[in-house]
């Protein structure tokens, strides 16, 4: 089975030809990263223009780089959200045109439920069941995979999502949009854990997450150290590196503690923020101590990509859910809703 995966749900023009067989045959991405640079963030209306002038060369470089020609696909798997929604009508425009003209179905795939297969892609692959840990700009979520298609929403942020958070310490912080990886590369020229952040909900019981109070204690400190004139190169980096260790321990606390609740040994991670080098490193170490594993996808499957949207709709195809009518684009989509496409 062949299907080319089609993701624009934000800022990245993923494609890719995934092959049952064989896996992945090609990947292509574009990213918009320089054009909503200087605005310090994405602007939507851009982000829809640029699908529309960047994804059909794309799918004409990737299906060249697979070797195979659209009639020769078995479908056409588009991300249909959540997401930007022009930025997902583009794609499930051109999915949908690219799929009827070539006498194929269009597959609507949920963003969220492609990043959690992503690690399926990898040679060494977790079994079911597992814990979920989905770390994104929109979304931060603890899941229960209890099978393929079954999903439970056990834990989420009631606020910012855990990319967002990094991407708003990092505008306090001055550093270059996207910045999550801005600020993870910062925290490098630091080696001490030095200012005293809270660690969210850690106190609480419960799965449920919150990252808006950590930024504003971020925010009182550049405020403070400003004031005190204290603001130089070194406070920035160790200002950087006490954020990502308040985060990282909070995901990696919260992560075992779904791990204990659903008596799962198994954790993947994946999202945008699922390629920070320090949440990857620190979750190993800490599940390997429990005898437990973790799994990932590759970084460049962990950040938006085609890659996932085409696994994740080769799934759809063999677990016999069917396409659906017309083109779906959903900007707010649950994952306990999928069930309902
Ligand atoms: O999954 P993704 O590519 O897009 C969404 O679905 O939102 O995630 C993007 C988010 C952004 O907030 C970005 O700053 C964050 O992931 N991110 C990182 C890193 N790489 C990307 N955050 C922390 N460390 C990184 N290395
Ligand atoms: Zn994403």
């Amino acid at each position: 089975m062949l299907v080319l995966g089609i993701e624009t749900s934000c800022d990245e023009t993923g494609v890719a030809v995934y092959d049952a067989a064989q896996g992945i045959r090609a990947h292509r991405l574009y990213s918009q990263i320089a054009l909503h640079a200087e605005y310090g963030g994405v602007v939507p209306e851009l982000a829809s223009r640029d699908h529309i002038r960047k994804l059909l060369p794309l799918v004409d470089a990737t299906l060249e780089e697979a070797g195979v020609a659209g009639r020769d696909l078995d479908a056409v798997a588009y991300t249909a959200g959540p997401g930007l929604i022009g930025a997902v009508l583009v794609g499930g425009t051109v999915a949908t045109g690219l799929a009827m003209g070539w006498g194929v179905p269009a597959i609507p795939v949920h963003h969220m439920e492609s990043h959690l297969l992503a690690p399926l892609l990898e040679e060494s692959a977790p079994d079911f069941p597992f814990v979920a840990l989905l770390v994104s700009g929109g979304h931060t979520l603890l899941v229960d995979v209890a099978a393929p298609g079954d999903y439970t929403v056990i834990g989420e942020s009631l606020d910012d999502a855990a990319g967002e958070a990094f991407d708003k310490t990092a505008k306090l912080l001055d550093l270059p949009y996207p910045g999550g990886p801005s600020l993870a590369a910062l925290a490098e020229h630091s080696n001490v854990d030095r200012f005293d952040l809270p660690r969210p909900m850690l106190k609480k019981p419960g799965l449920d997450l919150s990252f808006s109070g950590l930024k504003t204690a971020v925010m009182l400190k550049v405020r403070e150290l400003t004031e005190a004139n204290a603001l130089d190169e070194s406070a920035r980096a160790d200002l950087a590196n006490s954020f990502q260790c308040a985060v990282v321990e909070t995901l990696v606390a919260k992560s075992i503690r779904a791990l204990d609740a659903t008596g799962y040994s198994t954790l993947i991670v994946a999202g945008g923020v699922g390629a920070n080098k320090k949440l990857r490193a620190d979750l190993q170490h800490e599940l390997a101590k429990q005898n437990r594993n973790v799994f990932y996808p590759r970084p460049e499957y962990c950040t938006d990509n085609g890659a996932m949207v085409a696994y994740a709709g080769a799934q759809r195809i063999a677990s016999g859910r069917q396409a659906a009518e017309g083109v779906v684009a959903k900007a707010r989509w649950t994952l306990d809703e999928l069930s309902r496409i």
